[in-house]
């Protein structure tokens, strides 16, 4: 059956020849890049940060009208604490200021917002705001937008053991399957693509349990600089792929 596109970007990826009805369920989005989109004009990181920020307000409207179910982006790594007092309280207040602004809009667009990583750890005023946005949103039946703060893969499995082991799982019943349940939000399906920007071919903690058969799609492109051409390209890119988890094709 031939897909009938719905809108704009609907129409470009049909175009692009994207089958419709194969899309990603989850896309992952390592969001990298926004330093050196800056340094590179001679600006300040944290100007790059703003950039990154309007980016991901068109990725997610456009990873909705496309018919994605999940997007999930690392916009704080459980790492990033390393970097400087400034740029670091630059990043909590970036992120504080856009869930409280974006809240209204995400209703409108029927977005669920959601956080995964260790949140009670971050400045309490953004805490408060992103419970307020998960809040307001949980009603609404559209794309789940998770954003992953204070993030690190290696802490969310450590903390999915912990969990197991206060909860008085026997050893026995510790597998593969309880792990996954164990995680920050086990209502997330598995990655089927992970995106990164800014050319870096590594994975820097993200998703680390969930990604292990996740399609992978790299642009030098930086995160400022992304938009619904890449992403359509990442589509296309994922759809030539034969997805074999370990079996034959
Ligand atoms: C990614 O951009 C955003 C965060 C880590 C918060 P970077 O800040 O890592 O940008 P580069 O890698 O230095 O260019
Ligand atoms: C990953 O980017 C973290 C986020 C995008 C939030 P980094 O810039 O922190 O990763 P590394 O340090 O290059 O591995
Ligand atoms: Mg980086």
């Amino acid at each position: 059956m031939a897909s009938i596109a719905q809108n704009d970007i609907q129409q470009r990826a049909l175009q692009a020849g994207i089958d419709l009805e194969q899309l990603p369920r989850h896309i992952a989005i390592i969001m990298d890049g926004n330093g050196r989109f800056a340094t590179g004009q001679g600006l300040k990181r944290l100007w790059g940060h703003t950039q990154g920020y309007m980016t991901l307000r068109d990725v997610l409207l456009d990873s909705a009208k496309l018919g994605i179910e999940y997007l999930t982006v690392y916009a704080f790594s459980a790492e990033n604490w390393r970097r400087p007092e400034d740029e670091v309280k630059g990043l909590m207040k970036l992120i504080e200021e856009a869930a409280r602004r974006e809240t209204k809009g995400l209703i409108e667009n029927n977005v669920r917002a959601n956080t995964i990583g260790r949140i009670d750890e971050v400045p309490e005023s953004l805490q408060n705001a992103l419970s307020e946005m998960k809040a307001k949103t949980s009603g609404n039946t559209g794309i789940v937008f998770t954003l992953a703060i204070n993030y690190g893969g290696r802490a969310e499995i450590t903390d999915a053991v912990r969990k197991l082991v206060e909860s008085g799982t026997p050893s026995d019943q510790i597998n593969e399957e309880a792990i996954s349940r164990a995680m920050y939000d086990p209502s997330l399906p598995e990655p089927d693509l992970m995106i990164r920007t800014a050319g870096e071919l590594r994975w820097s903690n993200f998703l680390i349990w969930q990604a292990a058969y996740s399609e992978l799609f790299v642009t030098d492109v930086t995160w400022p600089e992304f938009g619904a051409d890449q992403l359509i390209e990442a589509v296309v890119q994922y759809q030539k792929r034969t997805r074999k988890f370990g079996g034959l094709a």
